[in-house]
């Protein structure tokens, strides 16, 4: 097998020919002998921008799980932005098709449709607008965009349930009920607010229609298994022992762990953070464990802790690696793309449009 220098060299010569017809994509939580291969990086907002505005190019390589690429491929390929390209279409390119996110697996779009269907017995589905977080497939998000309804990142979160709010008195949050709590949370919505609806109980998602007929935000039972691996013994440990430490915390951990945190933002606001903080600042990070130790690497000026005794890292991000992505690239510059993701027209044209009302949400 090749080295991770002879990796990279056949990775960046494919680069360097394919020049401006390759734009690769990369998401913070990306390792770092990926990233550093990417030409540009981001949070999940940042990265659905950047592949909404990619210019000229033909192909964007993903570095990423697969909602993204789908993502990518959905705001790459707007009608306009095709006829801009005299008709050529972008093909987006997962470097290892098994790259998914256990988070959006919790959401079958069967599922949401039960579910809208069973609240529909109950209550007037014509005021619920449902929220899909981005980490959804895209059959999700053309059922918000079918249904009314909008796309949200752990970045903007506020501003679409603000939204929202201002179409319907309901919101429907799926799949993150974490990000769907802690956000509805800062805008004064309470818990008894907030029904979770368990698609695998089939009596009302395991709720009373009481508690349904009292819901402002209807939650939806998935999380993220890697930030759940944060608890509050935790953020109370380092608060013990290291006097003045601020704990940094990513919205997908649980309520009460990001309710005791100091910052609780998107990837990108967690480096924005670090990056404005005075040397010296004693931080404790409770996110995706290659994002954290980048940090580290980054800012020797600062003491950066992992704010988990145990390894809490995202597996399927962690399989795109450079063997995938150089067999990736190459087949893409022998002229035979492999693990192209395309969401079919139907669908796309419906998630585009839930999709670009989260992009004109300020
Ligand atoms: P952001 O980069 O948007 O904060 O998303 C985090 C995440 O879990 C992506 O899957
Ligand atoms: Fe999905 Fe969590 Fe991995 Fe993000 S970190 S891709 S939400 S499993």
């Amino acid at each position: 097998s090749l080295s991770n220098e002879e990796l990279t060299e056949r990775i960046n010569a494919v680069r360097s020919k394919q020049g401006s017809r390759l734009l690769i994509l990369g998401h913070h939580y990306q390792q770092d002998e990926v990233i550093a291969l990417a030409d540009l990086r981001g949070d999940s907002y940042q990265l659905s921008k950047m592949a909404a505005e990619s210019g000229d190019c033909r192909n964007i390589v993903f570095c990423g799980v697969h909602f993204m690429a789908e993502t990518a491929d959905i705001l790459a390929n707007r009608p306009e932005k095709v006829a801009e390209r005299n008709g050529h279409r972008v093909d987006v390119i997962l470097p290892d098709m098994a790259a998914g996110c256990s988070m959006a697996d919790m959401a079958a779009i069967e599922q949401v449709e039960n579910a809208w269907e069973d609240l529909g017995e109950l209550i007037d589905t014509e005021d619920i607008t449902p929220v899909t977080y981005i980490n959804s497939a895209a059959s999700l998000k053309s059922f918000v965009g079918k249904h009314g309804g909008i796309v949200c990142t752990s970045s903007n979160a506020a501003s679409v349930l603000k939204w929202a709010f201002e179409r319907t008195s309901r919101v429907l949050f799926f799949p993150d009920q974490h990000l769907g709590r802690n956000t509805a949370l800062t805008m004064g919505i309470t818990n008894d607010q907030m029904p979770v609806w368990n698609p695998y109980d089939s009596e009302l998602g395991g709720n009373t229609e009481e508690a349904i007929q009292n819901s402002k935000v209807i939650l939806w039972k998935g999380h993220c298994s890697v930030h759940q691996m944060f608890k509050k013994e935790h953020v109370a440990a380092f608060r013990r022992d290291y006097p003045g430490i601020q704990i940094l915390v990513h919205p997908e951990c649980m309520q009460e762990v990001n309710e005791i945190a100091d910052v609780s933002g998107s990837t990108g606001k967690i480096i924005e953070t670090v990056k404005n903080a005075p040397a010296g600042t004693k931080w404790a990070i409770g996110t995706e464990l290659h994002l954290v130790n980048r940090l580290k690497q980054e800012h020797p000026e600062q003491e950066i802790h992992f704010l988990s005794p145990v390894v809490c890292m995202c597996a399927t991000m962690y399989r795109i690696d450079l063997a995938h992505l150089c067999w990736s690239l190459e087949n893409l510059d022998a002229g035979s793309p492999v693990n192209v993701v395309r969401v079919d027209d139907e669908t796309a044209q419906w998630s585009r449009t839930a999709l670009e009302r989260m992009l004109s949400v300020k």
